[in-house]
C-alpha cells in the first residue's frame, strides 16, 4: 500500500480538499487496493472538526465526497505510515518535519511541486484570501500530475 498523507495549517481548508479530491482520483482509477490518502494539520486548533464551509461547497459542486472528513493534527508515526507527506506550502514542509521523531524515508514535498507549469508554488489559503475556486483549481491539476507520478513510479 502506498500511502499519500496531505498537509496544511488548520486541515480544514486545503489538505482536506486535496484527500477528498485525490481519493476520488485513486477510486475512479480502480487504485483504492493500492493508495490509502489522508490528511492532518500541523495545527492544533481544529482537530475534529469537519472541513470549512466553503471547501465542503467547492467539493459538492464538483461532486466529490467529504461528509467523513475530520481534522487532526500531524504525527510522529505518520512518517512511517506515509510514502508522501505532500504539503500546500512551504511553511507547512518546515513544520511538517518538526513531528519527525526519527530518520525516515517519507518524501516530504509541497504539492505544486508536481506541476513544472504553475508560477505558484505554494497553495494558497483560502482560509485569508477566500477564494476557494482558484484553490481547488491548483488542487485539481496537481492531485492529477501528483497520482500520474505515483502510478509511473510504482508501475501501477
Ligand atoms: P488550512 O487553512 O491550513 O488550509 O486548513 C487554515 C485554517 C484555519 C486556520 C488557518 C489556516 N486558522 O488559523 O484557524
Amino acid at each position: 500500500m502506498i500511502g499519500v498523507l496531505f498537509v496544511c495549517l488548520g486541515n480544514i481548508c486545503r489538505s482536506p480538499m486535496a484527500e477528498a479530491v485525490f481519493r476520488h482520483m485513486v477510486a475512479e482509477q480502480n487504485l483504492t487496493d493500492h493508495i490509502k490518502v489522508d490528511s492532518a494539520g500541523t495545527g492544533d486548533w481544529h482537530i475534529g472538526n469537519s472541513p470549512h464551509h466553503g471547501t465542503q461547497r467547492i467539493l459538492d459542486v464538483h461532486q466529490i465526497r467529504h461528509d467523513d472528513l475530520r481534522a487532526r493534527q500531524v504525527q510522529a508515526s505518520d512518517f512511517e505510515q506515509f510514502h508522501y507527506i505532500v504539503c500546500m506550502d512551504e511553511d507547512n514542509v518546515r513544520d511538517a518535519k518538526s513531528f519527525a521523531k526519527r530518520a525516515h524515508n517519507a518524501e516530504l514535498v509541497r504539492l505544486l511541486d508536481y506541476v513544472a507549469d504553475e508560477p505558484l508554488r505554494n497553495v494558497p489559503d483560502p482560509y485569508f484570501t477566500g477564494n476557494f475556486e482558484q484553490t481547488f483549481e491548483l488542487v485539481e491539476k496537481s492531485c492529477k500530475a501528483l497520482l500520474h507520478h505515483i502510478r509511473r513510479q510504482h508501475q501501477i
